[in-house]
Parts: structure tokens; sequence; C-alpha cells
């Protein structure tokens, strides 16, 4: 039979929308998602007028790039993932997660200290699991997580998309450090009105302003809560998302130790950034607590949530980055690596201070991290007006301030100039 007869196309039948199918067939609360996350239309965006021949700087995306504009990868990581049997990584991984993935995690955070003793771990994909599973076993529907005016816009889609919600404090005070007193009052505020409370911190390296608390900040935090857990269950998470990357490394694990004289510790960890996998949605949370009994019960918690959530995460994963954790000629290539990584951002990091100081840009203090912002009147119209110049940076909103969230882990060291050049006309 002659290959043209094969290939003829089958007519299909038109299916065309009756009556029955002009009525919504979604929940109220699902009818009207924007389902476009803002930050990939905005990269889409750069990408299309790239693609149409027009030189732009894209600094929206959160990942790494090399200066020449590819994906930066730890080809330890790359090894790692590629040696591990084929047949184990087939098999489901243990609803909680694999015990010696979660046992090198704890040990990545604590060390052998006596924190690692007090911590029980569930595996999550990414951090953002470990997020999700805080906001749901650790706030009753209805109820909000406290964190920062200027924060990851996915906390709160997570908060809504479970029934909770987000509420802020304002994070700079007027000289530009971090507002430990609006902080300590809105913790008490929501204890008050919620009889409980959960906050999310991310630093070091804040996504989206780069700042790192100091030691003062995480004493002052840890006070705080502390002061809080003596009137409610309060639970303090860490968000790790970016650690790897701060310049100073502040002993945090030190300083917020008093809050577990009265309050639970969350840690969400995350492969994504610090093994530069950011596909590969390896992550975990790490509760700890000081009492066994509430140990236990946190534990079974987590596992029910994971099973009623995700079932269970990725076995390749966990094996590849329990090697990479664990086994120490692995972790040091894997380290060796990642400054690298470090040493690249470092650059930009420097070139940006340089540059932006010069500039007049105002902008919290930056010392390392994925990203910064500069304060500005309009974000969205400034925003507009960088990308006239071919800028594109993330418009981002605190309470009653807006500011420009710049991704220097997509801008190359060269393009740094332009990009501040842009951004002093932009909010000008
Ligand atoms: C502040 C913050 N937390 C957590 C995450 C979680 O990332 P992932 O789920 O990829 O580990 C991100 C990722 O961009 C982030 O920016």
């Amino acid at each position: 039979m002659p290959a043209r007869t094969l290939l003829a196309p089958i007519p299909l039948p038109v299916l065309r929308p009756g009556p029955r199918h002009r009525v919504n067939p979604l929940i109220p609360s699902a009818a009207s998602r924007s389902g476009n996350d803002p930050i990939f239309a905005l990269n889409a965006e750069a990408q299309r007028r790239a693609a149409a021949g027009e030189s732009v700087v894209n600094a929206t995306l959160g990942a790494l790039m090399d200066d020449d504009g590819r994906l930066s990868i730890l080809p330890s990581v790359v090894e790692a993932l590629a040696q591990v049997p084929a047949q184990k990584a087939a098999a489901y991984a243990p609803i909680a997660g694999s015990p010696p993935f979660l046992q090198a995690v704890v040990a990545d955070v604590f060390g052998d200290g006596p924190l690692a003793a007090q911590t029980v771990a569930a595996a999550t994909p990414g951090g953002s699991g470990a997020l999700t599973l805080a906001i749901t076993n650790f706030l009753e529907p209805g109820q909000a997580l406290l964190t920062t005016d200027f924060y990851w816009g996915p906390y709160h889609t997570m908060a809504t998309h479970t029934g909770r919600a987000v509420e802020t404090f304002p994070m700079f005070a007027a000289n530009g450090g971090f507002d430990v007193a609006a902080f300590d009052a809105a913790l008490q505020r929501q204890v008050e009105r919620q009889g409980r409370a959960l906050v999310f911190l991310n630093s070091p390296c804040h996504n989206p302003t780069g700042y790192s608390l100091d030691a003062d900040e995480w004493r002052a935090v840890a006070a705080s809560v502390r002061r809080c857990g003596e009137r409610a269950p309060v639970t303090l998470l860490i968000d790790l998302a970016y650690a790897r990357f701060a310049a100073a490394q502040v002993d945090w694990v030190e300083l917020v130790q008093p809050v577990l004289d009265t309050a639970t510790l969350l840690v969400a960890w995350s492969a994504s950034k610090s093994f530069a996998q950011y596909g590969a949605r390896v992550g975990a949370v790490l509760a700890t607590h000081r009492d066994p009994e509430q140990r236990q019960r946190i534990q079974a918690a987590f596992s029910f949530a994971c099973r009623g959530t995700w079932s269970n995460c990725n076995h390749l994963g966990q094996l590849a980055i329990t090697g990479l954790l664990a086994d120490p000629a692995q972790r040091a290539r894997a380290d060796l690596d990642r400054a690298r990584l470090i040493a690249l951002l470092d650059e930009r990091v420097t070139a940006w201070n340089r540059e932006a100081q010069k500039a007049g840009l105002r902008y919290p203090r930056y010392e390392g991290g994925f990203f910064v912002t500069v304060f500005c009147d309009d974000a969205e119209a400034a925003a507009a007006r960088a990308r006239e110049d071919g800028v594109f940076v993330v418009p981002v909103r605190g309470d009653g301030r807006s500011a420009l969230r710049v991704a220097l882990c997509s801008t190359s060291v060269a393009a740094v100039p332009r990009v501040v050049a842009a951004l002093q006309r932009a909010v000008g």
C-alpha cells in the first residue's frame, strides 16, 4: 500500500460547546485564579523580545545563570544523579522520605549538635513542599501566617490555596535594618487574635530583598518568639532556600536556640539552589522540639500530610543528594563546584554595590544572594520604563512601599552597569 494512503488525515468530528458548557465547572474559590505566575509572564516577554533580535537583560528569574546565559549546574551533582542504581531510583521512596537522606539533611543544618537529636523531618518536593506542610499542620483553616511585608509571592499562593492567609509586618526600620519592634508587635497581636502563630522568615539572602539578618536581629527575633511562645503555640519557620549563598555566615542555629524553651522551630530545606537542581524537587521540612512526645506527633502529622498531598517524593534525587551531603569525598567536590557559583555571584554583588551606590539607588544592605530590590514610588510604572530600555525586573510591593526585584543570579557581571543605569532612569 502506498505511504500516502497511510498518512491521509482522518477527518475528526467538530466538537462545539453547547449551552451546558457555559456552566462553570470549577468551585467558586477556584473559578477566578490567575493561572499565570507574573514572574514567568515577564520572563516570557523578555525571551520573546530577545528572540526577535533585541538586546535585553532578563533579570526576572530566580535561577543562577553563567555569564553566558546558560543555567549553572554542578558537575558533581550531575555525576551523583547518574550513579544512582536504576532499580533503586525507580522504586518508591518511603512516604516521609528516605531515612539516610533525612539524617543527612538534619546533619547539614544542625551538625552533630544537640538540636539534631531533637529534630524530626520529612522529605518534601523542594522547599515549597516544606512550606506547605508547615501551613497545613501548624495553622487552622482561616488563620494567617506572619511574614515580612516584602516576601516571596508563592507564600500567599500556598496559604490561600489551603484556606489560610498571609499577614505581614514592615520588614525595614527607618535605619534600614530589620524592624524587630514591628515584628514583635505583629507577633503579639497575632497570638492574641489567633491563639497561635506561624512565622515564615527567609534569611539569609531573603527573596526578594537580598537582606540577611545580623546576629543582633536574630537574637531579637528569637527573644520575641520565646516570649510569645509562653502565651500560645508559636512556630518559627526559617526558610533556608538561599542560605548557601550567604556572604557572612552568622550562626543562626546558635542564635535561635532560645525559641525552643517555649516554641517550635521549623526549617524549610531545599536542594534547588544549593545543589542547582531546581527541577529535581528535593527538599525537606525539619521540626525541632524539646518534647519527644510532641516530636512523635509532628512526625506522624508530616507523614500523614505527605501521603495526603504528594504520596512520596523523588527517590532518585534523595539518593543522589544523600551521597553529596554524607559522603565526605562527594561533599567536598560539591562544595568546590558550588564555590565557583558563589564566586560568580559575588562578583555581580560587588559590581552591583559599586554601581548602585554611585547611582544613588536606594536598596537594603546586600552582601550576597540571588536578588536585591531597589525601592521606588511606583513599581509597575518603573518596571515598564526599565523594559523600554530592554531591562526586565520584577515589580514587588511591601506595606505602602514598592520596589523592583533584580535577579542578579541571572544577570551577567558585564550587564550590571546597564541594569543600574536603566533602573536609575526608571525610578528617578
Ligand atoms: C524564598 C523562597 N523559599 C522557598 C523556595 C522554594 O524553592 P523550591 O521549592 O524550588 O525548593 C524559593 C524558590 O524560589 C524561594 O524563593
